[in-house]
């Protein structure tokens, strides 16, 4: 088990390049599953779960061909197995985004049913009524989910009981080479899900509505290769400005779409931040500035994301006045609080709410990560705590954030990796 090791108390300043999005790559890279042609896929991130979902692939018979930058080549041609194991599905619930692709392509798809997780129950039966919706029989024995559609799938007029991220991908993925035309109503609008829908259509496929709440595809017999570059990872950038902004210092983030962003930038500037935006990078200055307390509310895209409320929670912790964060997505998604309350932070729980009474500082401490965004928000409270702190169990982070301490050191922040 790793854990880093950090030092806390010194202003962040330098520049960043933001890396490939975490959520566009994964479900891009189930979609090569689509096409019996070569794809290749750029700009992946170096992260755990981007090795997970290719050994995935490969475990299916795909063929791989990485290229020295972490692109990969994709041969479509040679899957010979439709069943995703349990050993891989419990290491990354993203797995399920399999599930899809190989339905529409070979009529049939087994995927271990993904556990749950720290932040809640993660169900997928959104995914499963809209592939049955699609004429899928499905059942599930011994833990798997054993989908069939031998004659193929079929368009469906489907709307989505909620926003769901995953269940709107697979449903996309499924319903480009289904026969007629599907309908996702009340569909996500993430800007992974656009990327996702940009990818198909490099492919041939046939998709309109993509960033909007109804999305239509038109089925077509075939998908061929394409390359396709992934979106920068927004959330990874929004966790930097928050690491910055809560330790008053300055940053240039590189290769990022501040539209993104938009909302999480009107929070920091809120906030106190002086930010600057064009039209690939993020200036923001906090410099000898404590950061006044923002009330958060976390929603689907182009709400509050919920992938940065742990991040604001901890930029929270010692900011002038009370915060508020509520957490709508998840139900058990405040989780890290109790652990900065172990560094001295005034967080008290009610509901899905966090009141945060902000301090001027924390006091470093051992600390435990239970989930991704967790992990990096304790981080955060490492870099403003004084005296030193320990995350421990960062495989969690090592799933999402690329070389995280060396893009902190060259911050100028006192990090580093330790085994344990
Ligand atoms: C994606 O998860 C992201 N993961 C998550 O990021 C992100 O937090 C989440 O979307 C919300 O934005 C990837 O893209 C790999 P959902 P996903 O389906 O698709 C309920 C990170 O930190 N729901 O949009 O699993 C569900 O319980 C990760 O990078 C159903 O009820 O999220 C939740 O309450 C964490 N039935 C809500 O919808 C379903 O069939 C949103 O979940 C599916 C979902």
């Amino acid at each position: 088990m790793g854990s880093l090791l950090i030092r806390g108390g010194r202003p962040l300043h330098g520049r960043l390049k933001v890396s490939g999005a975490k959520n566009a790559a994964l479900p891009i890279l189930a979609g090569t599953l689509l096409t019996p042609e070569t794809t290749r896929i750029h700009n992946l991130p170096h992260l755990h779960d981007i090795t997970t979902m290719m050994e995935l692939l490969g475990c299916l018979g795909v063929g791989l061909t990485v290229d020295e930058r972490l692109g990969i080549e994709v041969d479509g041609s040679s899957v010979t197995n439709v069943r995703a194991p349990y050993e891989l599905v419990k290491t990354m619930r993203a797995s399920i985004l399999v599930l899809g692709p190989l339905l529409a392509r070979f009529g049939e798809a087994e995927v271990s049913f993904p556990g749950g997780c720290a932040i809640g129950s993660r169900p997928v039966d959104l995914h499963l009524k809209g592939l049955e919706a699609m004429g899928a029989d499905i059942t599930i024995e011994e833990g798997y989910i054993k989908a069939k559609a031998p004659g193929g799938l079929r368009g469906a007029d489907i709307t989505l009981e909620t926003v769901t991220v995953g269940g709107t991908e697979n449903l996309l993925m499924a319903a480009t080479l289904a026969r007629g035309t599907t309908v996702l109503r009340n569909a996500a609008r993430e800007p992974e899900v656009v990327d996702l829908a940009q990818f198909l259509i490099a492919m041939g496929a046939k998709i309109s509505g993509q960033g909007s709440s109804t999305i239509e595809i038109e089925g077509v017999p075939a998908l061929q290769g394409c390359d396709y570059t992934v979106m920068p990872d927004r959330i990874e950038a929004g966790t930097y400005l928050v690491a910055v902004a809560a330790t008053g210092g300055k940053v240039r983030l590189e290769g990022v779409i501040p539209t993104h962003l938009a909302i999480v930038l009107d929070k920091l500037r809120e906030a106190g931040a002086d930010i600057s935006i064009e039209s690939d990078a993020i200036e923001l200055d906090m410099t000898g500035r404590r950061p006044s307390a923002v009330a958060i509310t976390t929603a689907p895209y182009p709400g509050f994301p919920t992938d940065m409320q742990a991040q604001f929670t901890a930029l929270n912790t010692i900011a002038e006045g009370v915060g508020r964060v509520t957490e709508t997505v998840f139900e058990n998604r405040l989780i890290q609080t109790h652990e900065m309350n172990r560094m001295g932070a005034d967080i008290q729980i009610e509901g899905n709410t966090a009141i945060v009474t902000g301090r001027p500082t924390l006091r470093g401490a051992p600390v435990m990560a239970s989930d991704l965004r967790a992990s990096a928000s304790l981080v955060i409270a490492g870099l403003v705590a004084s005296g030193e702190t320990v995350v421990d169990r960062i495989y969690h982070i090592d799933r999402g954030y690329e070389c995280i301490e060396e893009k902190l050191q060259s911050l100028g922040a006192d990090i580093r990796r330790q085994t344990s």
